[in-house]
């Protein structure tokens, strides 16, 4: 129920990496046999990746996965001699956005964090008006990582495309849960991570379109064009096509299974659990994400108890996730302190059954009511 943090590898994309770890081991950059097969290997691989998103496989660069990518994107089309620039970004932005654009501010650089509604919905005039002469890129992702709200995106590259700026997503949560096509959205530059699609961690893709300026961040041996030095992971990448492959074949079966468990579960547990509430969009969210609030428990202990009954979940509460603050995304939606604490996000995936759906209601209410008689504050 956490698949939002990660997926199992996938057995057909575990087995399309193996032969790279032994029998095909060569380096890409090597100009012999054992050099080409690696090499043909990780164009298929481009090849794939480019095609599932409308893209050129040249317009592919392989990082080590979604919070690179972002880093790429962001700092990389910033040219690196050019003074002071704009960046525009989102206030519930993905950590690797976050704080690239914090770093940005640190070294002289200016950031407008957008404002969102209380839906999680980007305010589209106030990212309009943002725009100055300097402003060099835009950054929004295309679905939320805790709420699951999906950005208004073409309306974002119109805005983008009319002032000139270069149009950045972070598609790490999208890919493989709604379509996703760079033409459609409109978008310069999209971060992929191969971990949230049953493909390997440590492993991810930017995709830049052709004509775009973008520097290194990380110099060597030129390798991806120059753009990512560093010897190719060249497992993870096989592992990573044949990942998008296989998500791209079961986009709409899978995504209409989650989305049957996933109203399944908000439907009953809105109905049956009093001071309760649903955060992110009602309608545009992704079709495996769940967020509730609920008031007078803690997100911490319902995260204990649910994972003593063996379901994994995520919180965005105070105390939550080895961190020590509570969500910056749920306050951004407005949402009170008292809610926050009481948040649970449950991410569901392919393999999940309805089953397991009915086993999480009853598990859930029994959780909520069991530290709802601890609480000094419950039915008060
Ligand atoms: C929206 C979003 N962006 C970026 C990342 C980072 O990706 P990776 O773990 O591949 O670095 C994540 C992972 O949680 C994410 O959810």
């Amino acid at each position: 129920m956490d698949h939002s943090a990660t997926t199992p590898v996938d057995p057909l994309v575990l087995d399309s990496m193996l032969p790279y770890f032994s029998e095909l081991f060569g380096n890409p950059s090597s100009l012999h046999s054992f050099g080409n097969e690696a090499s043909e290997a990780l164009s298929l691989a481009r090849r794939q990746v480019a095609e599932i998103i409308g893209a050129l496989p040249e317009e592919i660069i392989f990082t080590s996965g979604g919070t690179e990518s972002d880093n790429l994107a962001i700092r990389g089309v910033i040219p690196h001699d050019s003074g002071k620039k704009h960046v525009i970004t989102s206030a519930v932005e993905h950590p690797a956005v976050l704080n690239t654009c914090a770093f940005l501010e640190k070294v002289g650089h200016d950031v407008t964090y957008v404002p969102v509604d209380s839906n999680g919905v980007v305010d589209l005039e106030y990212l309009e008006k943002s725009i100055r002469d300097d402003t060099i890129v835009i950054s929004v992702m295309h679905a939320n990582n805790e709420v699951g709200t999906i950005q208004p995106l073409k309306e974002i590259a119109q805005i983008a495309k009319k002032h000139g700026i270069c149009f950045h997503t972070d598609a790490v949560q999208s890919v493989g849960k709604i379509p996703v096509n760079v033409d459609d959205l409109g978008v310069d530059l999209l971060s992929i991570s191969s971990h949230k699609i049953y493909g390997p961690k440590g492993v991810g893709a930017l995709y830049v379109r052709k004509g775009t300026m973008i520097e290194p961040i990380v110099f060597g041996g030129n390798h991806e064009k120059g753009i990512r030095s560093g010897t190719e992971n060249v497992p993870g990448i096989i592992g990573l096509g044949k990942a998008m492959v296989l998500a791209q074949e079961r986009l709409e079966p899978d995504s209409e299974k989650m989305r049957q468990m996933r109203d399944s579960l908000i439907k009953r547990i809105l109905e049956s659990v009093d001071d309760v509430r649903l955060n992110g969009h009602p309608t545009q969210r992704l079709p495996n994400n769940v967020n509730f609030s609920f008031k007078y428990v803690e997100g911490e202990s319902m995260l204990m108890l649910l994972d003593m009954k063996g379901i994994g979940v995520s919180t965005g509460s105070a105390c939550s996730s080895r961190s020590q603050k509570s969500s910056n995304v749920l306050s951004s939606l407005g949402i009170e302190d008292e809610y926050i604490h009481g948040s649970l996000r449950i991410s569901l995936g392919r393999e999940n059954s309805m089953e397991e759906i009915d086993y999480v209601v009853k598990s859930l209410k029994e959780t909520v009511s069991k530290l709802r008689e601890m609480s000094p504050l419950a039915g008060k």
